[in-house]
């Protein structure tokens, strides 16, 4: 058992007991290490200006992942090189190839906002493969705003710097980082308060049960809002992303198994393989800071009515595993949401794991996520529809939305008006698209007004079987590149 947080900044070993390990990572860096450079600037992970690289060691190569410093706790940093803008041009040495080029091309004015940037693309830098595209470089910087000289010069830059060859991580780093990974759970505090990483389900199913008012974390991307907007005072806080296995994604010919603290970043590419459209929905959650904290778990546990997991998974019939340890139970995704803050999960269970079948031969699969931005934007609606086809009719139908209740939700009224649709007679579809504005009775707010989100929802069920149907993709959709994934459907 150790009793401090550890992690690795400039080159030496870091120690953090109870308290500065749960501040937020930014408060640390700005606050106690002076390293004011990363700069706070909406406190809630969405404008990148607190952006540092967080490096480390997983499955035997250092990965830089580019992180949300102000959302955040320290201790998250545990076993990680915390690297900032400080890092990047030692005193003395030359600019880093970012830096030189967002100098070069005129990328930066305000210099608020250009530690982030310069930061995540530093992390693309050196993670990204030979050549970086535009959009791999618009995608890395959807959670990076600037305001002032716009965008083109920024991607220039990044097109530039990146085209050079990736520099080789020092195998003294590699060393260092590895002796970090000791496998000792950490409970830093006392009873009263404290940050605590367990490294196995008992020790985990331990600490549940003796501090069952312990604020639980794994990525802290919707929790660390609650610290730093919410203002809640959370003494005691249980970090899952330690335990072993719960992070493990697992996949046969027809299922994947997902483990609750995968990150959105590490099961991209197996949910991304289960429909062209989760692949898009993924691509567009959050930001590259955003996913490589969030998981999936948390995005289920939260049950927030606008997360956007639920609905396509639901959609596409998941299950969910609840509890710890050896005592687990499982259920259909969704019987998990009850009703708005209200899940079926009992004192002492986590999320544990979502199992989804791979979709077969013979479903036709749809998302669509509504939004006032295309990037890094929450959804006012999402609509998912599974269609199981038997030639040109629709034998049966599972659809789910968020958006549109107090919880993610299954249209099951109008799954059943959708049963024996002709897709090749569309005088038989109304009766299925009039069901929705029956069967939901959505809430007005900034983002939508109740009118707009059944027109909407309405208007995605009917965009779904045009499409399914055989409509091209360039008659109902921006993004011309689904094309190519849709092809041969
Ligand atoms: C800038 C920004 C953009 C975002 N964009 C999107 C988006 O596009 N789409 C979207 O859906 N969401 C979005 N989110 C919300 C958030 O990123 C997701 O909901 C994310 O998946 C939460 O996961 P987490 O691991 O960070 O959860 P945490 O914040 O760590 O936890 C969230 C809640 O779930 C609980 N919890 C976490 N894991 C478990 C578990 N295994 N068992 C039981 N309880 C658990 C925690 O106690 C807490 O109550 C965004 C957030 C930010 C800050
Ligand atoms: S300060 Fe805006 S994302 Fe962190
Ligand atoms: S450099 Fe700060 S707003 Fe653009």
């Amino acid at each position: 058992m150790r009793s401090q947080v550890r992690f690795i900044r400039r080159g030496k070993a870091v120690e953090l007991s109870g308290a500065e390990a749960r501040m937020t990572l930014l408060d640390w860096l700005r606050l106690r290490d002076a390293a004011v450079g990363t700069k706070e600037g909406c406190a809630e992970g969405d404008c990148g200006a607190c952006t540092v690289i967080l490096a480390r060691s997983k499955n035997g190569r250092v990965v830089h992942e580019p992180v949300n410093a102000c959302i955040l706790l320290a201790g998250q940093a545990d076993g990680a090189e915390v690297l900032t803008v400080e890092d990047l041009t030692p005193a003395g040495a030359e600019l880093h190839p970012v830096q030189d080029a967002m100098l070069r091309l005129h990328g930066s004015q305000c210099g608020f906002c250009t530690p982030g940037i310069v930061m995540s693309l530093a992390a693309m830098h050196r993670e990204s493969p030979r050549p970086v595209s535009r959009q791999a470089v618009c995608n890395q910087l959807a959670g990076n705003l600037c305001r002032c000289t716009g965008y083109r010069p920024i991607i220039e830059a990044a097109l530039q710097a990146c085209s050079a060859p990736q520099p080789e991580v020092p195998a003294s780093r590699v060393a260092a980082l590895t002796t970090l990974q000791d496998g000792a759970p950490i409970f830093a505090g006392d009873d009263a308060a404290f940050f605590a990483a367990p490294r196995t389900e008992a020790e985990l199913a331990d600490l549940l049960a003796r501090y069952p008012d312990a604020l639980i974390v794994a990525g802290s991307t919707d929790a660390g809002l609650w610290l730093t907007k919410a203002l809640i005072e959370a003494p005691r806080v249980i970090w899952l992303a330690r335990v072993e296995g719960l992070d493990r994604i697992e996949r046969t010919s027809n299922a994947i198994s997902i483990g609750a603290t995968a990150t959105l970043a590490d099961a991209a590419r197996e949910l991304g393989a289960l429909a062209p459209d989760l692949a898009e929905i993924i691509r567009r959650f959050g930001s590259t800071q955003v996913r490589a904290s969030a998981t999936v778990g948390g995005n289920i546990a939260n049950a927030s009515p606008i997360g956007d997991l639920a609905p396509c998974l639901i959609a596409l019939g998941a299950s969910l595993e609840l509890g710890v340890g050896g005592s687990t139970r499982t259920l259909q995704l969704e019987d998990f949401f009850i009703a708005y803050k209200k899940q079926d999960r009992r004192p002492g269970e986590i999320v544990r794991r979502i199992a989804v079948q791979v979709p077969d031969a013979t479903t036709r699969f749809r998302a669509y996520k509504i939004t006032k931005r295309m990037d890094e934007d929450i959804s006012a609606v999402l609509g998912a529809f599974a269609f199981h086809m038997d030639g040109r009719r629709i034998a049966s139908a599972r659809v789910a939305f968020g958006g549109m209740a107090g919880i993610p939700a299954r249209a099951r009224a109008t799954e059943h008006a959708l049963a024996n649709i002709d897709l090749d007679t569309p005088a038989t579809w109304p009766p299925a698209l009039d069901c929705l504005a029956a069967e939901f009775k959505p809430l007005s707010d900034h983002r939508a007004s109740a009118e707009y989100r059944i027109l909407v929802a309405r208007n995605l069920l009917h965009k779904a079987l045009l499409e399914i149907a055989g409509a091209p993709l360039s008659s109902t959709r921006i993004v011309s590149q689904m094309e190519a994934a849709h092809a041969g459907e």
